[in-house]
């Protein structure tokens, strides 16, 4: 796709870069002429490749480690991009993490696995949010997106603390959209299984199989798909507090 101007002069914050669907939100928002940043937290290889892939698309990108499990490293990466560009148009809060505990084996989501994924899911969302706060309202025309999940809207998903996390990444836009109005548009994107992605590949086979059946559009989401909707949000001035189900149509996920 060739670029566009539609974000140029913006500077967007993509958590999770170097995951599929970062990757692919950040590639979108940097077609638009937005300046880049996206974090990775082990994945440094995969951070760069998307790095050189939007600069080769004459982009401009760049990649810093982020673990957003610590409340310290999010005020510092929100401090660094400040002091670099001076300015943050779009936080993207995509990062999350995920492992595959089927529902009724309770035993095995072990309160160590919960807090992993609602601190990553959950916390980091909302502490990015509060950090990136004053520099995303200066201009008066900032956009948050989160990524959840139509896990956390119907009861299915890699695990009880995946779903419900993502529940609470859905009411969280709620919340910030009235915390951050009017100058803060706040709203999620929440796929259903996305193929060709590391993360689904760690469903259960049983979940993506029905996934795909029961998609009364024929197929579910690509990775493209949630980008296009992300920059759909970001260029919207109208709209915040939604949360839009990107699935292929499982009527489970219709509310
Ligand atoms: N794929 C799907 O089918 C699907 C469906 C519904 C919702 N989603 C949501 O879409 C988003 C992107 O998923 P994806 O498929 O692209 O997953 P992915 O490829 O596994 O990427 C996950 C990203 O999160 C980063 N991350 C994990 N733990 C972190 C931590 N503690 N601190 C900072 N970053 C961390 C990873 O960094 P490293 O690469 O460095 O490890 C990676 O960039 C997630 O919010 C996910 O829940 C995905």
């Amino acid at each position: 796709m060739s670029m566009s101007d539609e974000l140029e002069g913006k500077v967007s914050l993509v958590t999770g870069g170097s995951g599929d669907i970062g990757g692919a939100i950040a590639k979108r928002l940097g077609q638009s002429g937005s300046t880049v940043v996206i974090t990775y937290v082990g994945a440094e290889d995969l951070a760069n490749q998307a790095v050189d892939e939007i600069n080769a698309d004459g982009g401009n990108a760049s990649a810093l480690r982020l673990d957003q499990r610590d409340p310290n490293e999010i005020e510092t990466i929100i401090g660094r991009v400040s002091q670099d560009y001076g300015r943050l148009d779009i936080l993207v809060n995509n990062a999350a993490w995920n492992i595959g505990i089927p529902f009724p084996n309770l035993d095995e989501l072990t309160a160590e696995i919960w807090d992993r994924v609602l601190e990553t899911n959950l916390r980091a969302p909302f502490l990015l949010a509060r950090a990136a706060a004053s520099i995303l309202k200066a201009d008066g025309g900032g956009h948050i997106v989160n990524i959840s999940s139509a896990g956390g809207i119907s009861p299915g998903s890699s695990s009880i603390a995946y779903s419900s996390s993502k529940a609470g990444l859905n009411h969280l836009t709620r919340c910030l959209a009235v915390a951050m109005s009017p100058e803060v548009a706040v709203n999620c994107v929440a796929p259903g299984l996305v193929e060709n992605t590391r993360m689904a590949n760690r469903l259960p086979d049983a979940v993506s199989n029905a996934a795909r059946k029961q998609a009364i559009l024929g197929k579910v989401g690509q990775t493209e798909d949630i980008a296009e909707q992300v920059l759909t949000f970001v260029t919207s001035t109208s709209v915040t507090g939604q949360t839009i189900v990107i699935d292929g149509g499982l009527p489970g996920s219709m509310r």
